[in-house]
C-alpha cells in the first residue's frame, strides 16, 4: 500500500469507493505531484548551498575560507584532532570547528565536524523553542553497530611539508590522508595515488550560528529597487539570507527556531567515471550528471523520506528511504563515501575532464566524477572508503551499520498482497484457490481495511469475523499471515490504543510541545515517537498475543506510511519543527525515523511471549542505513506499466550494493491493471527479487496468478515453481549477504570489477555466487533478450543446456514462456526439484546438483540451510557445504564449510539428527566431457557410512547435446546425506 488521494471522511468511503471503482473502469492518467514536493530552488538550504558552488565556479580567485590552525593539531591512537577556523566576510570574526579525523582499523577514514558555539549550547533560538540547540550527533546511534575500533598502526608521517600534516594508516600503511592546512582539504590516498577528495573545489559550508538582525521595514517608494539590489550583492556574495530564518512551502511555515545551519562539502573522485548509490531514487545504476546538460537531470539527487506515490522514472526526486552511501568504480579500483546525516539531504553529480595523472590511470579514467553534498543540519561526518574491490566496500559499510539479518525461510518465498483481502472467508477462499491450481505461495497479506476503521491491533468485527481460524487454515501448509500495522495511530474516544499514548506522553510533539496531530488514513492520528525507549517498551506490549487477539505465531509485521506520510503535513510529511524525545526537532531526524519504527516493530516481534524465539518478519516502506539489521523493503507505489518494471531492476541492484539487499518491488504494478502479458513478465521478473510479492491497489481488478488464465497461468506457475526450485540457492545467498554485506542480486560491475564495457549494465543480475545470470523481459511483445556476458566461459541456458560463449552480446530467445536464465560455467547450483505448497513443506526434501562445468572443465559451489526459522544457527545450528567438481581427476566432493574449530554443540547435533534422512537425488553435470559417452557407471564413496557401504557403483547416463546445446550426465539418488563429505567419482 499505499496511497491513493486524501482519504475522505469515514462516511463518504462507500460513495467514494463506488465512484473510483466506476473510474477505474477508464484508464486514470497518474501522475506524480511534482507541486506536492520541493525542488532544490525551493528548499532554502539546497539552493543556498547551488549558489554558494556557481559563485565558486564564476570566481576565478575563490578560495574557501576554511582553514585549520596548525596550532591546534594533535594526533593520538589513530585520532587526529584539530580546530578549523572559518574567516568570515567581515574579515574579524572567526568561527570555530572542531575537526576530528578517526583512523579505523577497517583502513576506513571518518572525518567530522562540528561547531564550537552550538556545541556548547551557546546560542539563543527563536521562538522560545524548546529543540536542542547542538547540531544533531546521533544519527550514528541508530546507525552504526560496529567497525569502529580505531587503528592501531595509524601514524603521523615524518617528513611533513610545511601546510599539511599527513596519516599513514590502512593495512601496511597503504593508505594516506594528506590534510592541506590553508584552505582546509583532505586527499586520501591508496599506493599513493589519489582516490577521493575533500574540498578541492571550495564547496565546504557550514552555516554557524548567528542570531537574527531586524532590519528595519523598508521604505515604501524606493523599497523594491533596494531590495533587488540588495538581493543581488548577497547572491553575489553567496548570502542569500531570504530563506535563513522561517520558509513557507505548500501553505506550511517552517518556524526554523536555529536559523540556517546547513552543511555542505564537495567530494571528488578522480579518474572515477562511474558512482553508483544514494538510494532510493527511480533511476539508472549509473549516476547520472545533476546540472543539466544533454540526457541529464537538472535537479540533484534529493534524499528526504517521503510518500512519493505515482512516482515518476527517471528521476532524481526523492523516495520514500534514504541510503547516503556512494561508491565510485573504475577499472582497478572501487572507492566510496558514507556521508552519515539524518536530515534532508541533496547531492549534485557531475563529471568533468579528469585533471588526475593521466599515467597512473591507464588509458580510460579520464574523467572525474565531481560530488556536492549538501544537508540542512548536523554535523558534516563522513566515512571514507578505499577499497579497492567492491567487496571491499560492501563488507566495510556492512561492518558499519550492519549486515542483512537472516530472514525466515518463508520471508524468501512467494507473498500475496492487495488492498485488500476483504474478508476472513476472502483470504480462506484465495488461500484455496493456490492449491486448487496448485500454485507455490508461503505469505497472504492484508493491508488497512482489516481493522475496525483504521484503529491499529484491532480487526473489523463484521469482516474478520473468525481471525483464528483463518491463521489456523493457512498453518495446516505451513504459511503466514503479514498484517500492516502503521505508526499513526487513530485519535478517537473509545481506543485503548491511543488512549495509552497520551497518556504515556510517548507521541511526537509539535514545536510548542504538545503532542501532534496530523491527518492520515484513520482521520485525525498521533504518532509514536520511537526515539523514546519507553515508546518501545509500550509498542513491544501492543503485539503479545493476549493484547493482539486474533493474532497466531504465524502473524508477522508490515510497517507502511513510516517517512512518516501525513496527508495535512508540509511535503506529505511531519513538519520540520516537530520535537522528538530527547528534544531534537524532526528536521535533525527525519530520515532516520521511519527506521526506529520498523526496528521497534522487529523488537516487539521478536518475542510474543516468554520464550518463543523466532527470527521476525517486518516490511518496511521508508528506511535508513542500518534498516537491513530488521526489515525487508519494498519500491513503494509503483504503476502497472512497462516502465516500472523497468526500473525496479536497477533500483533492486542499488539496494543491494547499498547494503540494503532485501528488496523488491510489487509485482503486477500498484496503481492500474496490467495486461496479461504485463502481469507474466513482472511475474517472470519477480522472482528475482529478493524480496519477492504480488500487491496492488484497491481500485484494481483482482490478478492472483490463477486469475488471467490459459496460458498465463501457468506460466506464472511456471515461474514460482522456479523461485520455489531455486530456493536453497536463494537461501545460501542470504547467509553470505548476512557474512560478508554481499549484494543477493549483483550488477554486473560488482562480479565483473575489470570489465569496463559492463560498468553501467542494470537490466541484468546474477544470484548470489551461484553463476546465475538472469535478464528479465521488460519490453511489450518482446521474443528474445540481448545478454551481455562480461567473460569467456562458457554459459548455459537453465532449461535446455544451449551453450552460449564469448564475451560480449548474445540473443537469448525469450517467448512469452520462455525465462531467459543462464548458467555460468564453473559453478554448482542447489536446488530442490519437488513442486510443493509452500516452502515449509519443502523442509525435508532432497537436493539436486547442477554442476556447470567451466572452460577447464571444474566447477564449484556451496550450500547453506538451517532450520530456517529460529537462531539457532547463531550458535552453529545449521549446514554449510562447499561442494567442488575437479575437472582433471573427475571426481565431484562434498566437504564441510563450517570454519575448522567450530564448536559441535546440543543444538547442532540435533539439527543434523533432524537433516540426516535429507540426501542428493540428482546430481547432473553440464557440459560433462565428450569422453564419458557410453560410461554408464559411477563410484560413490560417503563418510560415516557403514563399511560394506562406503563405496558403491551407481548408475550414469551421459547424453549427447543437439545442436548448440551441451551434453551432460546425470546420476540419480547416489544415496548421499546433505549433511555429509562424500565423493563421486565419474573416472
Ligand atoms: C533497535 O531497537 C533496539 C532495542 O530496543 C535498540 O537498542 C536500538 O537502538 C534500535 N535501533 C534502531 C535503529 O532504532
Amino acid at each position: 500500500m499505499a496511497r491513493s488521494r486524501r482519504d475522505p471522511a469515514p462516511r463518504w468511503t462507500a460513495v467514494f469507493l463506488l465512484w473510483t471503482a466506476l473510474c477505474c473502469l477508464f484508464v486514470p492518467a497518474v501522475m506524480v505531484k511534482h507541486e506536492n514536493f520541493k525542488t532544490c530552488d525551493q528548499s532554502g538550504f539546497c539552493r543556498r548551498n547551488r549558489q554558494f558552488a556557481d559563485t565558486a565556479a564564476a570566481t576565478s580567485s575563490w578560495s574557501s575560507p576554511y582553514t585549520v590552525d596548525p596550532t591546534t593539531i594533535a594526533f593520538k591512537d589513530g585520532e587526529l584532532h584539530a580546530t578549523v577556523v572559518k574567516t568570515l566576510q567581515d574579515g574579524v570574526q572567526n568561527v570555530e570547528l572542531p575537526l576530528t579525523v578517526t583512523f579505523l582499523d577497517s583502513g576506513v577514514a571518518r572525518v567530522t565536524l562540528d561547531e564550537t558555539k552550538r556545541q556548547k549550547g551557546d546560542i539563543t533560538l527563536r521562538h522560545d523553542s524548546k529543540a536542542r540547540k547542538e547540531r544533531y550527533n546521533e544519527a550514528g546511534k541508530w546507525t552504526l553497530v560496529g567497525g569502529l575500533k580505531v587503528a592501531d598502526g595509524a601514524a603521523l608521517s615524518e617528513k611533513a611539508e610545511q601546510g599539511y600534516t599527513k596519516v599513514f594508516y590502512g593495512d601496511g600503511s597503504k593508505h594516506q590522508a594528506i590534510i592541506r592546512h590553508a584552505p582546509f582539504g583532505i586527499e586520501f590516498q591508496r599506493d599513493g595515488e589519489t582516490q577521493v577528495k575533500f574540498n578541492e573545489r571550495g564547496l565546504l559550508n557550514l552555516e554557524h550560528w548567528r542570531s537574527k538582525i531586524e532590519k528595519p521595514a523598508e521604505e515604501k517608494k524606493d523599497g523594491e529597487e533596494e531590495k533587488k539590489e540588495e538581493e543581488k550583492k548577497e547572491e553575489a556574495a553567496g548570502e542569500d539570507e531570504s530563506t535563513w530564518w522561517d520558509e513557507t512551502f505548500g501553505g506550511n511555515t517552517d518556524s526554523k527556531p536555529r536559523g540556517p545551519e546547513a552543511v555542505a562539502l564537495d567530494i571528488t573522485f578522480p579518474g572515477y567515471e562511474h558512482v553508483f548509490g544514494i538510494p532510493e531514487h527511480a533511476t539508472r545504476l549509473s549516476l547520472k550528471t545533476t546540472r543539466g546538460g544533454d540526457g541529464a537531470y537538472s535537479e540533484p539527487y534529493r534524499l528526504y523520506n517521503a510518500d512519493v506515490f505515482e512516482y515518476e522514472m527517471d528521476s532524481p526526486m526523492t523516495l520514500y528511504g534514504a541510503i547516503p552511501f556512494m561508491q565510485a568504480h573504475r577499472k582497478g579500483s572501487t572507492v566510496g563515501v558514507f556521508w552519515l546525516n539524518a536530515a534532508e539531504t541533496w547531492v549534485d553529480v557531475v563529471k568533468a575532464k579528469s585533471t588526475a595523472n593521466p599515467l597512473s590511470l591507464g588509458t580510460k579514467g579520464h574523467t572525474d566524477t565531481q560530488t556536492h553534498w549538501i544537508s540542512e543540519s548536523g554535523l558534516l561526518d563522513v566515512f571514507v572508503f578505499l577499497g579497492p574491490t567492491p567487496q571491499d566496500l560492501t563488507r566495510q559499510y556492512g561492518e558499519l551499520t550492519g549486515y542483512t539479518a537472516m530472514p525466515q525461510s518463508f520471508a524468501i518465498a512467494y507473498h500475496q498482497c492487495r488492498w485488500n483481502y476483504v474478508t476472513d472467508e476472502d483470504v480462506k477462499d484465495v488461500d484455496r484457490k493456490f492449491d486448487k491450481h496448485k500454485i507455490p505461495y508461503d505469505v497472504i497479506w492484508l493491508d488497512i481495511e482489516y481493522t475496525q476503521e483504521k484503529k491499529y491491533f484491532t480487526w473489523d468485527p463484521l469482516t474478520f469475523v473468525n481471525p483464528d481460524t483463518m491463521g489456523k487454515q493457512l498453518d495446516k501448509s505451513q504459511r503466514k499471515l503479514v498484517v500492516i500495522i502503521d505508526p499513526h495511530i487513530k485519535n478517537t474516544n473509545d481506543y485503548p490504543v491511543i488512549d495509552e499514548l497520551k497518556k504515556k506522553d510517548l507521541a511526537v510533539k509539535n514545536k510548542d510541545g504538545n503532542q501532534y496531530e496530523g491527518w492520515c488514513w484513520p482521520g485525525s492520528s498521533m504518532w509514536i515517537d520511537c526515539f523514546n525507549p519507553a515508546a518501545i517498551s509500550w509498542w513491544k506490549g501492543l503485539f503479545k498475543y493476549d493484547s493482539f487477539k486474533g493474532t497466531l505465531p504465524n502473524t508477522f509485521i508490515w510497517n507502511d506510511m513510516n517517512e512518516p506520510s501525513v496527508f495535512n503535513g508540509p511535503e506529505t510529511t511531519m513538519p520540520k519543527d516537530n520535537i522528538h524525545f530527547g528534544g531534537w526537532e524532526h528536521r535533525d531526524v527525519h530520515n532516520v525515523n521511519g527506521m526506529t519504527f520498523h526496528n521497534a516493530t522487529y523488537q516487539a516481534i521478536s518475542e510474543r511471549k516468554k520464550g518463543e524465539l523466532r527470527r521476525p518478519f517486518v516490511l518496511t516502506r521508508s528506511f535508513y542505513s542500518g534498516s537491513q539489521r530488521s526489515a525487508a523493503m519494498w519500491t513503494g507505489d509503483n504503476l502497472a506499466e512497462w516502465s516500472h518494471l523497468e526500473a525496479s531492476l536497477p533500483m533492486i541492484l542499488n539496494q543491494g550494493i547499498s547494503g540494503f539487499p532485501f528488496a523488491g518491488a510489487d509485482v503486477g504494478g500498484f496503481f492500474g491493471n496490467p495486461s496479461k502479458e504485463l502481469l507474466t513478465r513482472w511475474y517472470q521478473a519477480g522472482i528475482y527479487y529478493p524480496f519477492f510479492r504480488g500487491h496492488a491497489h484497491i481500485d484494481t481488478r483482482r490478478r492472483e496468478p490463477y486469475v488471467p488464465g490459459a496460458p498465463y497461468t501457468e506460466i506464472i506457475t511456471q515461474a514460482l515453481r522456479l523461485r520455489y526450485q531455486l530456493l536453497p540457492a536463494w537461501y545460501t545467498a542470504f547467509r553470505e549477504a548476512h557474512t560478508t554485506g554481499a549484494p543477493i542480486v549483483r550488477p554486473n560491475f560488482y562480479v565483473h570489477p575489470e570489465d569496463e564495457r559492463g560498468f553501467a549494465i542494470d537490466d541484468q543480475l546474477y544470484i548470489g555466487s551461484t553463476g546465475l545470470l538472469a535478464k528479465p523481459v521488460t519490453k511489450e511483445g518482446a521474443t528474445s533478450v540481448d545478454v551481455y556476458l562480461a567473460d569467456d566461459q562458457p554459459y548455459y541456458d537453465f532449461f535446455d543446456y544451449t551453450l552460449y560463449q564469448g564475451s560480449g552480446t548474445h540473443t537469448v530467445p525469450a517467448p512469452l514462456e520462455k525465462i531467459p536464465l543462464l548458467m555460468q560455467g564453473g559453478n554448482i547450483i542447489p536446488r530442490r526439484d519437488r513442486p510443493r505448497r509452500s516452502s515449509g513443506l519443502m523442509k525435508f526434501d532432497p537436493f539436486t546438483l547442477v554442476v556447470v562445468l567451466d572452460k577447464d572443465g571444474a566447477a564449484k559451489g556451496e550450500l547453506y540451510i538451517d532450520d530456517g526459522e529460529t537462531f539457532d544457527y547463531e550458535t552453529g545450528a545449521y549446514i554449510h557445504r562447499r561442494f567442488a567438481f575437479d575437472g582433471k581427476r573427475n571426481v565431484l566432493t562434498s566437504t564441510n564449510a563450517v570454519p575448522v574449530g567450530a564448536k559441535a554443540t546440543a543444538k547442532l547435533e540435533a539439527y543434523l539428527k533432524s537433516m540426516n534422512k535429507v540426501r542428493v537425488e540428482k546430481v547432473i553435470i553440464v557440459g560433462a566431457p565428450k569422453t564419458w559417452k557410453g560410461k554408464t557407471e559411477a563410484i560413490v564413496m560417503e563418510e560415516g557410512a557403514k563399511e560394506s557401504a562406503r563405496k558403491k557403483t551407481i548408475a550414469m547416463e551421459f547424453h549427447s547435446g543437439s545442436g548448440k546445446s551441451a551434453d551432460w550426465a546425470i546420476v540419480r539418488d547416489p544415496k548421499v546425506g546433505i549433511g555429509r563429505g562424500w565423493k563421486i567419482d565419474f573416472s
